[in-house]
C-alpha cells in the first residue's frame, strides 16, 4: 500500500460510495492519490468504513446538490470522478423528478465548482445505454444516441451540459458497458451479477430478450478507465467522449445459455423472446484503446465466476435483499 503522494493529485470522487466507487476509491488509495469522497449514502453504504483512518481519505456526507456540502467536499481538489447519480432505469422511474435533480442539477452544480475553482480536469461517468435501442452495426462515440428510458435522457442531457464548448471547460465522458463482478457495495440487480445469483440460489436462470446486444464490462476494469483517464495527458482527454469496454466483450444475451453452465456448474438457463428491456446496442472500443492504450483485463466469464462464488460462500447473507439493489 504506498501513501498519499504529494505529486498525485487529489481527487473527488462523488457517489464514491456506491458499487463503482467503492472499488475506484481503493483504487486510487493504492495509487497514492489522496481521495475526498461526497456521498450522501442511499444505500446503508458502510462499504467504505474500513478506509475511515486511511492516511490521505476524507469522507463528506452529503448531496452534490447542497452547495455548503459540495463546497466542503471540494476544498483542496485537483480532480473530479463524478459519479453520484440515480443509478438504472428503475431507480429513475421510481421518482422522475428526483432522476432529473440527482443525476441533471447535480451534474450543472459539479460543473459549476469546477470552473469556479479552476479545476480542469473532470471525468464523467455516463454509459452505453444512451445509444438505447441501437440495431446490430457497431456504435461509435459519434453514433446516434437513441435513449429509451429516463435514465439514459438524463445521461444524454449531462454529456451536452459538459460538452457545450461554451463553458470554458473541456471534460472527459466515459460512457461505460454494462457492469459486473464483486464490489464492496455489491449490486445484484445489473444483469450479470443477477445471473450468478440466481443460477447459484436456484440452479435457474432466466434471460429476456435473446438477440440483444450488450457489452460487458468488470467493475476492476472500470476503475483502471477511470485511472487511465486521470493519468493521461490533459490533451488526450480534454473534451473526449470515450466508449469503455472492450470489442471481445459485447454479446447477444443468447450467448448466456452456453456462458452461464460453463461459470456455474449445474445451472439452467432460459431464454424468453420476449422483450422487457428494448436496450440492445453493440459498441465499438478501439478509440480508447487507440488514444489512450486502454484495454479490459477481465471478461464477462471472470465476472460470472467471481459473483457465483461470493454467492455460493455465503458471505451475504441475504443477497435477495432491497439494499443490494437500485
Ligand atoms: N453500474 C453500471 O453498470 C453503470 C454503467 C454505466 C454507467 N454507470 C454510472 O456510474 C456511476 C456510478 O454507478 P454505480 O453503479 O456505482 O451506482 P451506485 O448506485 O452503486 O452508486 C451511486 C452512489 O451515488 C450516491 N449518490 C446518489 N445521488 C447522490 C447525490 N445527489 N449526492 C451525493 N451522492 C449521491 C449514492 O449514495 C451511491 O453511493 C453512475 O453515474 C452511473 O450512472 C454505471
Amino acid at each position: 500500500m504506498s501513501r498519499p503522494s504529494s505529486d498525485r493529485p487529489s481527487v473527488l470522487v462523488t457517489g464514491g460510495a456506491g458499487y463503482i466507487g467503492s472499488v475506484l476509491v481503493r483504487m486510487l488509495l493504492s495509487r497514492g492519490y489522496p481521495v475526498v469522497v461526497l456521498d450522501r449514502l442511499m444505500y446503508e453504504n458502510y462499504h467504505l468504513l474500513d478506509l475511515f483512518e486511511r492516511p490521505g481519505f476524507r469522507f463528506v456526507r452529503g448531496d452534490v446538490l447542497e452547495g455548503a456540502e459540495l463546497a466542503r467536499a471540494f476544498e483542496g481538489v485537483e480532480a473530479v470522478v463524478h459519479l453520484a447519480a440515480i443509478v438504472g432505469d428503475a431507480a429513475c422511474a421510481r421518482d422522475a423528478a428526483a432522476a432529473i435533480a440527482g443525476n441533471v442539477e447535480g451534474t450543472a452544480r459539479v460543473l459549476e465548482q469546477c470552473l469556479a475553482r479552476h479545476v480542469e480536469r473532470l471525468l464523467f461517468a455516463s454509459t452505453c445505454s444512451v445509444y438505447g435501442a441501437g440495431g446490430d452495426g457497431e456504435l461509435f462515440e459519434d453514433s446516434a444516441q437513441n435513449p429509451v428510458s429516463l435514465y439514459a435522457e438524463t445521461k444524454v442531457r449531462c454529456e451536452e451540459l459538459l460538452l457545450d464548448k461554451s463553458n470554458g471547460l473541456a471534460p472527459t465522458v466515459l460512457r461505460l458497458s454494462t457492469l459486473h463482478g464483486f464490489s464492496p457495495r455489491m449490486r445484484f440487480d445489473l444483469a450479470l451479477n443477477f445471473f450468478a445469483m440466481q443460477g447459484t440460489l436456484s440452479g435457474r436462470v432466466t434471460i429476456d430478450g435473446a438477440r440483444h446486444w450488450r457489452p460487458m464490462l468488470h467493475v476492476y476494469d472500470v476503475a483502471r478507465a477511470f485511472v487511465a483517464c486521470l493519468e493521461a495527458p490533459r490533451e488526450k482527454v480534454a473534451g473526449q467522449v470515450f466508449n469503455v469496454g472492450s470489442n471481445r466483450e459485447n454479446y447477444r444475451m443468447e450467448a448466456f445459455r452456453e456462458i452461464i453452465p460453463q461459470c456455474i456448474p449445474g445451472a439452467e438457463v432460459q431464454i424468453h423472446a420476449n422483450v422487457v428491456d428494448r436496450r440492445s446496442y453493440r459498441v465499438n472500443f478501439d478509440k480508447i484503446r487507440g488514444a489512450l492504450g486502454y484495454d479490459t483485463v477481465r471478461s464477462a466469464r471472470d465476472g460470472l465466476v467471481e459473483v457465483h462464488r461470493l454467492v455460493a460462500s455465503g458471505l451475504i447473507a441475504d443477497p435477495q435483499s432491497a439494499k443490494y439493489r437500485n
